[in-house]
C-alpha cells in the first residue's frame, strides 16, 4: 500500500525523505515521488515510475533542496501506475499533497472542481483533494484552515500531508481511516504512515487518532481532534532498535524473519507464562473478569492472521470447551450476524491497520459483542488503540510481505490466551502445566527445524518447474497446510491449494498426477493413520508426496514419497512448529524461480484500503 514521509527541519530534507521511502518499500508500490519547498519559496517536485532507486537517481541528478518536504510511494488504486498519477499531486505551482487511502466521492468533487475551472492532470482521487484545499486556501489564506475546511467534504479514508510554498515553515497533516504517525525530533519533526520510515531520525512517536488534524513545525506539534479541541497525544518510544528494519547478513528480509522465530516466540511468552502456568494478569487487569464471562469467541482476521485464527479455533474448543467461530474480515463486515450472548470479539492482525479487520471491529463494537480483544504486532496501531484488551506479539518489525514470524508469534499469543480462557472453564492444572511446558520447548524445536534448511532447499528443486500444488493436513494441521499454500502462491506464483486430507476423494483427487506435487504435514496424532490412507490415495494416482512428519508418525521414505523428519512435538504446539518448514520450502522455491521474495508482485504489506 502507499507510504507517506514528511519532514520539517533546519537541514536539507531530501535525504531524510529518500531514506524514509526506502524503508517503506516493503509495503509494495509502483511509483515514488517527493516535493520540497526550497529556499526561494518554490515547490519543486520529482516523480518516477518504478523503484525508489529511480527517484533517487532523478533527485541526485537534480537535487530538491529545502527544509520542508513530503514524499510518497504509490500503490495504484485510481489510474494506472504512471508519472502523472504518482504523488505528490499539486494544485497550481505551490501547493503539494501526498495521500494514503481512497476518496470515495472523488468523481462528484472532480466534476464540481472542473466546473469551477480547476484543471486535472491525473486520474487519481488525490488530485481532487489538492484542488479542493487550494480552493479553500484562496478564500481563507491559511493552509491549516484550508485543510480543515476541505476535509469536511471528503468521504472515504485518508492520511494527508500538505505543504504550500507561501507557508514554508510547516506542513498540515490529518488522518481518517489511514494511519499517520508523527516522529518527534529535536528542532525538527517528521511524519510518516509507518514509524519504520523514520527510525534513522527519531525513536519517539506520536500516533494521530481518527479525525485528528495537526500543524507540524520545526519546534512545535499542534493537534486538534475532530471537534476542533486542542489535544495532546502520548509520545511512545520505539523499542526494537533501528537496525531491526535492516536485512543484516541475510539475503532477504523473509529469510531473516524466518530465522528470528525462536527469539520472537520466546519474547512473546516472556512475562506471560511461568514454567507451568499462564499469568493471566499479564493479559490485562480486566482479563480475569472478562474471561470468566466469555461463552463464545468470534475471531476475525485476513490472510495469514486468519489462518492463525483457524488454528486457535481447534485449541479454544478443545481446551476451553468454548464455541469459536472464525471468519475473514471482508466477509464478516458485509453480512448480518446472530450474536450469541457473552461473545468475545477477537481480531488478529500483524499490522493493526488492515482496513477490513478495522471495519469489522468498528462494526462489532456497535453490534453488542461483550468486548474486543486484539492480537497485534504493532504498538500504537489503530487496532490496538480501538480494542478493549490487547495481547501484543513481540515479533518486531516484519518487513517481508509474506508473513512468517508474525504468524508463529500470533499462534503463541493465541495459545496463551486459550490457556487463560480454559482455566476459567475448568482445564485441569496438570493439563495446563503440560501444555505450558510444551510451549517452552517450541523455540528450541523451531531452531532444530531451521537446522534442516539445506534439506528443505534440496526438496524445493522439485517445485521449480511446477504450475500447481496441493497442501494437505488434518485437524489443527489443516490451517497449517492453508498457510503453507498461501506462502507458496504469494512468493513463488505457483498455484497452491490446501485441503483437509479427508476431502481429497471428494474432488481434488481428480487433479493428482505426476505434475502435481502434494505437500503434507503429518505429525503423529490421533489422525495420522487416517492421513496415511489419504496419502496412499495420492500415490495410487502417481502423485509425488512431500511429507513433513516426526519419526513416530511412521511415514516411510520410498518411491514417490519424500519425507522430511521433524522433531517430536506436543500435539497442541505442533501447528507452530510445522509451519516453519513450509515457510522455508516456499522461500527456496521463490529464490530458485527468481521472484521478488520480499515484495511479491501485486501485493502490499499493510492492506489499508478495502
Ligand atoms: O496485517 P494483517 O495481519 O492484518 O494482514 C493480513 C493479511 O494481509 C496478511 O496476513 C497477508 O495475507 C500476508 N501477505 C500473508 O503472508
Amino acid at each position: 500500500m502507499c507510504g507517506i514521509v514528511g519532514a520539517v527541519s533546519e537541514r536539507d530534507v531530501q535525504g531524510i525523505l529518500l531514506e524514509g521511502l526506502r524503508r517503506l518499500e516493503y509495503r509494495g508500490y509502483d511509483s515514488a515521488g517527493m516535493a520540497v519547498v526550497n529556499g526561494s519559496n518554490q515547490t519543486q517536485r520529482a516523480r518516477e515510475v518504478g523503484k525508489v532507486a529511480a527517484l533517487a537517481d532523478a533527485v541526485t541528478a537534480h537535487p530538491l533542496e529545502g527544509h520542508l518536504g513530503i514524499a510518497h510511494t504509490r500503490w495504484a488504486t485510481h489510474g494506472v501506475p504512471s508519472q502523472v498519477n504518482a504523488h505528490p499531486h499539486m494544485s497550481g505551482e505551490r501547493l503539494a499533497i501526498v495521500h494514503n487511502g481512497i476518496i470515495e466521492n472523488y468523481q462528484e468533487l472532480r466534476d464540481e472542481l472542473k466546473a469551477e475551472g480547476f484543471e486535472f492532470t491525473s486520474q487519481t482521487d488525490t488530485e481532487v483533494v489538492a484542488h479542493l484545499i487550494e480552493k479553500h486556501y484562496r478564500k481563507l489564506g491559511k493552509l491549516y484552515d484550508a485543510v480543515k475546511a476541505a476535509i469536511t467534504r471528503l468521504r472515504g479514508a485518508y492520511a494527508l500531508s500538505v505543504v504550500h510554498a507561501d507557508e514554508p515553515d510547516h506542513m498540515v497533516v490529518c488522518r481518517e481511516g489511514s494511519p499517520l504517525v508523527v516522529g518527534v525530533g529535536i528542532g525538527e519533526n517528521f511524519i510518516a504512515s509507518d514509524q519504520l520510515a523514520l527510525l534513522p531520525v527519531t525513536d519517539r512517536f506520536m500516533f494521530l487518532e481518527e479525525g485528528d488534524i495537526a500543524d507540524i513545525r520545526r519546534n512545535s506539534i499542534e493537534i486538534h481532534d475532530r471537534e476542533g479541541t486542542p489535544v495532546e497525544r502520548d509520545i511512545t518510544r520505539f523499542e526494537h532498535g533501528a537496525d531491526s528494519a535492516d536485512k543484516g547478513e541475510y539475503r532477504h528480509f523473509m529469510l531473516k524473519e524466518i530465522y528470528e522465530q525462536p527469539k520472537v516466540i520466546k519474547a512473546t511468552m516472556e512475562g506471560r507464562v511461568t514454567g507451568s502456568r499462564v499469568l493471566e494478569q499479564a493479559l490485562g487487569t480486566e482479563a480475569a473478569n472478562l474471561l470468566d464471562n466469555v461463552r463464545h469467541v468470534q475471531i476475525i482476521a485476513c490472510g495469514t492472521s486468519y489462518h492463525a485464527g483457524m488454528v486457535a479455533r481447534y485449541w479454544i474448543e478443545e481446551l476451553a470447551g468454548v464455541p469459536c467461530s472464525v471468519e475473514v474480515a471482508s466477509e464478516f463486515r458485509y453480512r448480518k450476524h446472530v450474536i450469541q450472548p457473552d461473545t468475545l470479539f477477537l481480531c488478529i492482525s500483524q499490522s493493526g491497520e488492515t482496513a477490513d479487520t478495522l471495519a469489522a471491529l468498528r462494526q462489532a463494537k456497535k453490534a453488542g459483542f461483550r468486548a474486543a480483544l486484539a492480537i497485534c504486532n504493532v504498538p500504537g496501531s489503530s487496532l490496538v488503540r480501538e480494542s478493549d484488551l490487547v495481547i501484543m506479539t513481540q515479533a518486531g518489525p516484519e518487513i517481508g510481505v509474506a508473513s512468517t514470524k508474525a504468524f508463529t508469534t500470533q499462534l503463541t499469543a493465541l495459545l496463551i490466551f486459550t490457556l487463560a480462557l480454559a482455566r476459567h472453564n475448568g482445564l485441569a492444572e496438570d493439563k495446563e502445566a503440560e501444555i505450558v511446558k510444551a510451549l517452552h520447548l517450541v523455540p528450541g524445536q523451531v531452531s532444530d527445524i531451521l537446522a534442516l534448511n539445506a534439506g528443505i532447499e534440496e526438496m524445493s528443486k522439485a517445485f521449480m518447474d511446477k504450475f500447481h500444488s496441493l497442501f494437505l493436513g488434518r485437524g489443527s494441521q489443516f490451517p497449517v497446510a492453508m498457510e503453507g499454500a498461501l506462502k507458496l502462491k504469494e512468493i513463488s506464483y505457483i498455484h497452491a491449494e490446501a485441503y483437509p486430507a479427508g476431502e481429497l476423494k471428494h474432488g481434488p483427487l481428480a487433479l493428482v498426477d505426476s505434475e502435481m506435487p502434494v505437500v503434507t504435514v503429518a505429525p503423529n496424532n490421533d489422525l495420522v493413520e487416517k492421513l496415511k490412507s489419504n496419502l496412499e490415495e495420492v500415490r495410487a494416482r502417481g502423485g509425488e508426496l512431500f511429507v513433513f512428519a516426526d519419526k513416530s508418525a511412521g511415514v516411510q521414505e520410498e518411491e514417490g514419497i519424500h519425507v522430511m523428519q521433524l522433531p517430536e512435538v506436543h500435539e497442541i504446539t505442533a501447528p507452530i512448529v510445522y509451519t516453519v518448514p513450509l515457510q522455508l520450502l516456499s522461500y527456496h522455491v521463490a529464490v530458485l524461480k527468481g521472484t521478488d521474495v520480499d515484495q511479491p508482485r501485486n501485493l502490499a504489506k499493510s492492506v489499508t484500503v478495502e
